[in-house]
Order: structure tokens, then C-alpha cells, then sequence
């Protein structure tokens, strides 16, 4: 396997003087889809906000293509291609679909590549195509979350961190979204950090998986043999 875009060494992190991350360490290599799954409260968004620099870092070591990144400013750490989608979306809602397909593209090399940007954003999400003069506002709730990706894509990520992208959506529309996941990565090379509640779902789609509770990764290793592990068939009632 290739070296790692994005490494986590050994982290203490938290809020204040608060910890909620106790000694976590994991990896995602160029061109993978790594998930983060685990309980509410387990630390998986702190261990997002980590990443991108918006908690406390006691101990550890954050590095992003092979440079320590551990004193980087957060819209530092965006522009050098990290990018977080965070939950409950955050989209623009009185701008149209389009017109928030536009803010999302605000970088120099992200504006030059701004027509190919959005026609790889419509070749994966065609709903957005169709909509696109449609006040965001008015999106349904999976379409908002498509919409609210296809921005961060347009800024043209090395790494796109996820925040369960899923919550809140019909079945039906979760499973479509895991699909679109597995599209992004293997046709336009995405590089994925997946946190997710959907336990089965997230190991059936990523290369490699990292299951965290209380702040601690207790079970890491290929999605396809983590799948079989017995404690997280039953602690996810996977049967
Ligand atoms: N801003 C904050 N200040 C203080 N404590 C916080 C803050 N945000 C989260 N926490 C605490 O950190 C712990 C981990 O929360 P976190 O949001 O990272 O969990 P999570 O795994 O993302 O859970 P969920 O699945 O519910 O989103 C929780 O105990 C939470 O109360
Ligand atoms: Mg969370």
C-alpha cells in the first residue's frame, strides 16, 4: 500500500481541557475509502475537527503529506486539500443549487478547473443537473446532502471527510448515497474519510475500517475481515 495522505499519530485531543481522544492513531492512504465507525459520543466528529485543526492537541502528531500539519491553521489545512463536510450540512439555502456549486469552487486552481469540477459534480449526482436553478432551501434532504458534497468537491479535495453524510435519510437514499461513495472513489480517485453510524454499510464500501468508543480505536483492519469480527456483529446487530 502507497503511504499515508493523512496520518494521526498517537492523539490526545478534546475541548478546553477536556479529553476526549485518548491516544488514537490511524492512517488513510491516497485513493482509499477508510471508515470511522462507532457508538454516539465515541469522539468520531472530535477526530474529524482534529483533522482539520478546530480542537485542543495535547499529544500527538497530525500529518498530511508527509509534513506535520499539528500547527497549521484550519483554513491552511483547507487550501492544502482537506476538506470536511460537516454534519447537518451547512449549505446556502436562499442561493440556488448552482450558485452553491460556485461558492464551493473559491480556490485559484479550484476556479480554473471550475467547468470540469462541475461537470464531474452533475456526472455523479444527476438530480443536481436537473435542479440546478432551484432555490437550495427547497431541496429534499438527501438532495441537500448531495448538494451539500458536491460543494465540498468543487473546492477539488485531496481528502474529503465525511461526517455522517446519512443521517436523517430514508433507507432507500442511504443506500444511494453508499453507492455514490464507492462511484467517487473508484471512477474520479476521491480519497475518502467515511464517519459513519451505518456500521454495514461503511465496511461493505471502504478498503479499510477503524471502529472507536469512548474516545479509543479498539478495532481496526481490511472493512472485509473487520465485517466478521464477532464483537461488532453483535455490538451493531449485524446478522
Ligand atoms: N464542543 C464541545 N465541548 C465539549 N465537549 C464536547 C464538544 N463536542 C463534543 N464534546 C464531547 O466529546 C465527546 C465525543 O463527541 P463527538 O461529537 O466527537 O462524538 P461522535 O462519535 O461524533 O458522536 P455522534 O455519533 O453522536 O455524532 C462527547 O462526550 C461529547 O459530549
Ligand atoms: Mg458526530
Amino acid at each position: 500500500m502507497s503511504n499515508a495522505l493523512l496520518e494521526l499519530v498517537n492523539i490526545e485531543a478534546g475541548y478546553g481541557v477536556f479529553r476526549v481522544l485518548h491516544n488514537v492513531s490511524f492512517k488513510v492512504c491516497e485513493g482509499e475509502v477508510v471508515a470511522l465507525v462507532g457508538p454516539n459520543g465515541a469522539g468520531k466528529t472530535t477526530a474529524l475537527k482534529t483533522v482539520m485543526g478546530l480542537t485542543s492537541l495535547f499529544k500527538g502528531d497530525i500529518k498530511f503529506n508527509g509534513s506535520k500539519i499539528n500547527n497549521v491553521p484550519p483554513y491552511e489545512r483547507v487550501k492544502q486539500g482537506i476538506v470536511l463536510v460537516p454534519e447537518g450540512r451547512g449549505i446556502f439555502a436562499p442561493l440556488t443549487v448552482l450558485e452553491n456549486l460556485y461558492v464551493g469552487a473559491y480556490n485559484e486552481e479550484a476556479r480554473r478547473r471550475l467547468s470540469e469540477s462541475l461537470e464531474m459534480v452533475f456526472s455523479i449526482f444527476p438530480k443536481l443537473k436537473e435542479r440546478k436553478n432551484q432555490i437550495a432551501g427547497t431541496l429534499s434532504g438527501g438532495e441537500s446532502q448531495m448538494l451539500a458534497i458536491g460543494r465540498a468537491l468543487m473546492s477539488r479535495p485531496r481528502i474529503l471527510l465525511l461526517d455522517e453524510p446519512s443521517l436523517g435519510l430514508a433507507p432507500k437514499i442511504v443506500s444511494e448515497l453508499f453507492e455514490i461513495f464507492k462511484k467517487l472513489n473508484e471512477e474520479w480517485k476521491t480519497t475518502l474519510l467515511l464517519v459513519e453510524q451505518h456500521v454495514k454499510n461503511s465496511l461493505e464500501i471502504s478498503h479499510r475500517a477503524y471502529v472507536m468508543e469512548s474516545g479509543r480505536i479498539v478495532l481496526e483492519g481490511e472493512s472485509s475481515e473487520v465485517l466478521k469480527d464477532e464483537r461488532l456483529r453483535k455490538a451493531y446487530l449485524i446478522i
